[in-house]
């Protein structure tokens, strides 16, 4: 999944996914892939993408379905649109706008309600890492996130996302971020119970690259990558996609 985060113009969003989608649709790889480009941009993607494998996803919404909230985008605007996705806690959002694991617990549900997969960041900082607590910060932020997930509920997606690896050039390495799926998944059977840790999906996220995706891809506790910054070019994003692909560094 690429986060375009605060990037791109409407018309590079349209080439960049209109070059996503030629590659995807040309090799047909069966994977999952997205794009969560800014909200203005939501409609164009999604006339871009159409009838092509690539899905739609948002960066962030807001947990009530409507009302008086100024500014707000909520779960049924992006499901109109065409979302499949949601990104929800988002480490930037939860430094630069104070968000909280109870508000995560809010959109994740309003998430659910609306048939949108939420795809929940994780991960610990650099502060916290250091004082040895990156695995209960990471089970923390899980448990928090999914508390309102119900028996049968679509399990969300969880992104390990180490605050001190996004937009810094310094991945985590494979075996770490595997080990921390690992963790995350034990949190979620933990939570949820019948074998669910072993159904969700784990992505890594952070200074994910063509020069390290094959170390993450050979990881089988890893199902994929929430990628920034290599997402806003198709050269860096391609060559992603191709490494979880199955003949990639699959095994
Ligand atoms: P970078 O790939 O730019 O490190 O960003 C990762 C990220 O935050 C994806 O959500």
């Amino acid at each position: 999944m690429g986060n375009w985060k605060l990037h791109t113009t409407r018309s590079c969003a349209e080439s960049l996914a209109g070059a996503v989608v030629d590659v995807v649709t040309r090799e047909n790889p069966p994977l999952e892939i997205a794009l969560a480009p800014p909200f203005t941009f939501l409609a164009i993607v999604a006339r871009v993408i159409e009838g092509s494998p690539v899905g739609l996803a948002a960066q962030d919404v807001f947990w009530e379905d409507e009302g008086a909230y100024t500014g707000e985008i909520s779960a049924p605007m992006l499901a109109d649109v065409g979302c499949k996705y949601c990104i929800v806690g988002h480490s930037e959002r939860r430094r630069h706008f104070g968000e909280t694991d109870h508000q995560v617990a809010r959109k994740v549900s309003a998430c659910l309600r609306h048939q949108l997969i939420p795809i929940v960041c994780v991960g610990e900082s650099l502060a916290e890492r250091e004082k040895g607590r990156a695995e209960d910060v990471v089970r923390r932020q899980v448990k928090a996130a999914l508390v309102a997930v119900e028996e049968g509920q679509v399990v969300p997606v969880i992104a390990y996302e180490p605050v001190w690896a996004i937009g810094t050039g310094r991945a985590a390495s494979p075996e770490d971020a595997a080990r921390m799926s690992r963790v995350i998944r034990e949190a979620v059977d933990e939570l949820l119970g019948s074998n669910a840790g072993q159904r969700v999906r784990v992505l890594y996220g952070g200074s994910v690259n063509p020069g390290n995706v094959r170390g993450f891809a050979a990881e089988p506790d890893i199902d994929g990558a929430l990628v920034g910054g290599a997402s806003l070019r198709p050269d860096t994003f391609i060559p992603l996609v191709r490494a979880f692909a199955p003949g990639g560094s699959r095994r």
